[in-house]
């Protein structure tokens, strides 16, 4: 293996009943961004997406459209990779749980389990969600026997389940927790958790009866059973991490050496809504097979449009390919990054869409197009040589500000501090008048500002990568580079000589709709 830093990065696997929305696509994106970061500075990258695909809701939405449940599957991990395709997302894999591989993974899974006595078999009795997938005694319920968390009505139950001995592992997972302050973040959510587990623990309900549930991956020790979908879910980040071979003998499957494999996860990344799920039941699930934690579970906010929750029924879900249609794909990402600060929630308005674009268009783009005119204008093209550097400092600053975001997370704050770089460069331009220097005999205060200014451009094409990596490719190409650099290249790259080109503007005008 290389001796240069990897990193296993995750999105949660989206059910594939739903089209990819606004919400499913920031996930995604903010993934992406930090997954092209890391590979910019030099990481080994392993960046998993996909579909879930087992579960009553996929069961009930097949059949509501009158079509097998693999036939909905195939037809949405498609329209999900396409979508993510269509984002410029980078994954080095798309899972489907419906993947034979998959599905012998979490036969194995569940067979350790078994093997280790951490599940027993007891009868069930209380009310369920199918949306939620999760079952509810009756002093949780809301109005009318809805579910608390989602409105729907439940329905009651009384089943044989599979229980996994997850209250075992109450005091193991708090250890865990305070022992790794940064296992969760925000801070926010690793409180909510602590605050979760200052109750007892229950047992984990695993399996769902065949009776009422066949779509799902059968229990390896009780044929009449599947698993309870966020069990097989959950499963999904250890497949494609290739740490387990479940057609080898029990001791060589690899639940006690994933040395080989990416596992543990560096990052799971994953909205509000699912924390309970990642940051309890998967952590005491791989205790219960003796495998290390995932290193970091980093739970992002919820978009709303206006102050409403975004949803199919009210008819305001944002979608992220009409948008992206209209302004292009670099924007559509640029704003969802530099809106929403990691962690708080957001408001999607129109109006600040058309805000954010304009930032993009009218400072980042004005730059590019302005001193990419005037180098080709005063100077024939070719970038010169000067000896000072008027802006060298900030550039260097704007790459540790925006390097130490990155490394917490913080994308809004790193695009926060691109941008600002490009506005002082502006600001700049507007100090040094380079059109009232090219009048003067002396050739050395234009050839400092022109100099000065490509330097500040090839440290933006780094800067901006991550977020707008088809923007700063045709910037690079522009500015005469063999490709976007690196953080560290941008600071020593030879600019003198470069042989710039005009074309159109970068984030042309938009007229909104
Ligand atoms: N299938 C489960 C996840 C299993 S992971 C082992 C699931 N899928 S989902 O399709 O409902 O989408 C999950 C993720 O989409 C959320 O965690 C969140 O990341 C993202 N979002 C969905 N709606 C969202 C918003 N309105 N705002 C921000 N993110 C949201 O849960």
């Amino acid at each position: 293996m290389s001796q240069r830093r990897r990193r296993y990065l995750t999105t949660p696997i989206y059910y594939a009943s739903g089209e990819p929305h606004l919400g499913h696509a920031y996930t995604t994106i903010l993934a992406d961004v930090l997954a092209r970061f890391d590979r910019q500075n030099g990481a080994d990258v392993f960046f998993l997406t996909g579909t879930d695909e087992h579960g009553q809701k996929i069961q009930e939405e097949a059949a509501r459209r009158g079509v097998e449940p693999i036939e909905l599957c195939d037809e949405m991990a498609e329209r999900f990779d396409a979508a993510w395709r269509t984002l410029y997302i980078s994954h080095d894999r798309f899972i489907r749980t419906t993947e034979a591989e998959h599905e012998a993974v979490v036969q194995a899974f569940l067979q350790r389990l078994w093997d280790r006595g951490e599940i027993y078999e007891d009868t069930y009795s209380g009310w369920y969600c199918i949306h939620e997938e999760r079952y509810w005694t009756e002093k949780d319920l809301g109005p009318g026997q809805s579910c608390p968390d989602c409105g729907r009505p439940t329905r009651h139950v009384e089943e044989k389940n599979y229980f996994f001995r997850m209250s075992a592992y109450q005091d193991a997972l708090v250890r865990h927790i305070e022992a790794n302050p940064e296992w969760i973040v925000p801070d926010i959510r690793r409180n909510e958790i602590l605050g979760f587990l200052q109750k007892p623990l229950t047992d984990l309900s695993i399996s769902r009866p065949k009776s009422r549930l066949r779509w799902g991956v059968t229990l390896p020790f009780d044929e009449d059973h599947v698993s309870y979908v966020w069990v097989d879910a959950l499963i999904n980040y250890l497949t494609a991490s290739g740490a387990i071979h479940p057609d080898r003998p029990p001791e060589e499957q690899g639940f006690d050496d994933v040395s080989e494999s990416w596992w543990p996860a560096d990052l799971h990344l994953i909205g509000k809504d699912i924390l309970t799920t990642h940051a309890v039941y998967w952590p005491t699930l791989l205790m219960g097979v003796g495998l290390p934690l995932p290193r970091q579970i980093l739970a992002h906010g919820w978009w709303v449009v206006g102050d409403t929750k975004m949803s199919k029924s009210l008819g305001n879900v944002v979608d992220p390919l009409m948008l992206r249609e209209q302004f292009g794909t670099d924007a559509v990402r640029w704003y969802l990054m530099r809106e929403m600060p990691t962690g708080s929630d957001a408001s999607y308005t129109p109006e600040r869409f058309v805000a954010r674009y304009d930032e993009l268009a009218n400072v980042l783009g004005n730059l590019a197009s302005r001193v990419i005119a005037m180098i080709s204008k005063y100077r024939d093209g070719v970038v010169p040589e000067a000896p000072g550097s008027g802006l060298d400092e900030a550039v260097s600053a704007t790459f540790s500000t925006a390097r130490e975001a990155m490394e917490r997370h913080r994308v809004h704050d790193a695009l926060g501090a691109a941008m600002d770089l490009a506005r002082t460069a502006n600001g700049y331009v507007e100090e040094r008048q380079p059109w009232t220097q090219a009048k003067s005999q002396d050739p050395g205060p234009l050839d400092e500002t022109l100099a000065t200014l490509a330097r500040v451009l090839v440290a933006l094409c780094a800067l901006f990568q991550p977020v707008a990596p088809a923007k700063m490719a045709n910037l690079a190409e522009r500015l005469g580079l063999a490709g976007v650099p690196t953080f560290e290249e941008a600071l020593t790259v030879v600019t003198p000589g470069l042989q710039v080109r005009k074309g159109d503007p970068l984030f042309p005008k938009v007229q909104a709709t």
